[in-house]
């Protein structure tokens, strides 16, 4: 009979989650590699599983180091310098007696590493151990760090520990909340409280203070749990992004992802679109589900028209920042604008004639892009 059990074998969804973690990675290698003042990269994976489970499905901390090895095989033999840590505090669910991150160690070792990659494994709480991550890189001059928090569940996990992780400017953070869970029980956790619903009510408290909202969906859940993050840490200039991934209705999961680097976050989002290229949402284990219903694809040109509409004109950088804000990236605003030239114009601010639409990481070109008065 098939495992369904999640802790000891990786069903699908947990598949997609380390697919999109790889994929990331990959990129982060890349552009890490080539911006060549980062003198070395930390990856903290500080809840880092088994490493690989009984149907022989591979946990984070295996597809990093697949991932760093590829990156060096692939770059004439080399890499960034990389530290990495794996922690886990559990003891294994499917060898009996030993603790996670022992399998990890020795399942790790069999992949080739090269020498400037160093890998360290602590068996620590999260709690105790994350302070110890952020004090490394904040202390290393030149560094870039990359938390990787995967917990089942949330009761470890406070909003102000990923304001901690970010505060130096340096690091992204990858967080996975259980959100079915968390939406299901919200609202009695806050309104009257049950025998261990203190964490989850600390947790909407900080985000939300005393206002919390009604939630009307697991979705609308991660929406505004999403806007919330991006206010509480508008200060540190964060941009803040989701990814869902659905086993049924009481399995839905979400990813956010925290960055301060305008890269990253734009890389994030054609990771996210590569693992789900009609939607660019989540990834949906029954194909059938609400997070794929069409009425949900629709909403960005009218938001586009409408972010035309507030202003005499919007330059070519302001479109392509407000695509990537709103989980879009340059070939969908395009798409649109292809699609309706006879609504807008396009002129030049830089004096050079005007042949295309420039929406791009740091275009050298200055257009303005203007709605046409209809009659
Ligand atoms: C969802 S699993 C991680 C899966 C892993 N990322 C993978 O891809 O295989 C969560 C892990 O967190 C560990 N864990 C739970 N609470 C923890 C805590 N407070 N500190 C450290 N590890 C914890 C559990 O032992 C479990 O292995």
């Amino acid at each position: 009979m098939k495992n369904t059990n999640p802790k000891t074998s990786q069903l699908e969804h947990s598949k997609a989650k380390v697919e999109l973690y790889g994929r990331y990675l990959s990129i982060y290698l890349n552009i890490l590699h080539r911006a060549g003042f980062v003198k070395r990269i930390f990856l903290f994976d500080l809840f880092c599983g088994e490493g690989i489970y009984e149907n022989d499905a591979k946990g984070s901390p295996i597809i990093a180091l697949d991932c760093i090895r590829h990156h060096f095989f692939s770059n004439n033999n080399s890499v960034p310098n990389i530290t990495i840590w794996f922690n886990d505090n559990g003891m294994s669910e499917i060898e009996g007696g030993v603790y996670k991150v022992d399998r990890v160690q020795k399942m790790g070792s069999k992949i080739y590493r090269p020498d400037n990659v160093k890998v360290e494994f602590y068996k620590e709480n999260y709690e105790d151990i994350y302070p110890k991550a952020i004090d490394l890189v904040s202390k290393t001059r030149d560094a870039k760090g990359l938390f990787f928090i995967d917990p089942f569940g949330y009761k470890a996990i406070k909003p102000d520990d990923i304001r901690k992780m970010l505060q130096g400017g340096e690091t992204e953070v990858f967080l996975w909340l259980p959100i079915a869970h968390m939406y299901r029980f919200a609202d009695s956790a806050v309104r009257s409280g049950f025998p261990g619903s203190e964490p989850l009510r600390l947790f909407l408290n900080e985000l939300f203070g005393k206002s919390i909202p009604d939630f009307q969906s697991p979705y609308d859940f991660i929406e505004q749990l999403e806007a919330r993050f991006r206010v509480f840490l508008k200060d540190l200039k964060i941009f803040v992004d989701t990814f869902i991934l659905e086993r049924d209705a009481s399995n839905v999961y979400s990813l956010f992802f925290f960055t301060s680097n305008i890269r990253g976050y734009a890389k994030m989002l054609e990771s996210k679109w590569s693992v789900d290229p009609s939607r660019g949402r989540g990834h949906s284990v029954e194909k059938t589900m609400s997070l794929f219903d069409e009425t949900e694809l629709s909403g960005y040109p009218s938001k586009l028209w409408a972010f035309l509409d507030s202003a005499e004109y919007r330059t070519n950088a302001e479109l392509y920042l407000f695509g990537l804000e709103n989980g879009f990236l340059p070939k969908h605003t395009n798409d649109i604008l292809k699609k309706n030239k006879s609504k807008f114009e396009v002129v030049g601010l830089d004096g050079k004639p005007v042949r295309g639409y420039y929406i791009e990481y740091n275009s050298e070109r200055r257009v303005a892009f203007r709605l046409t008065k209809q009659e």
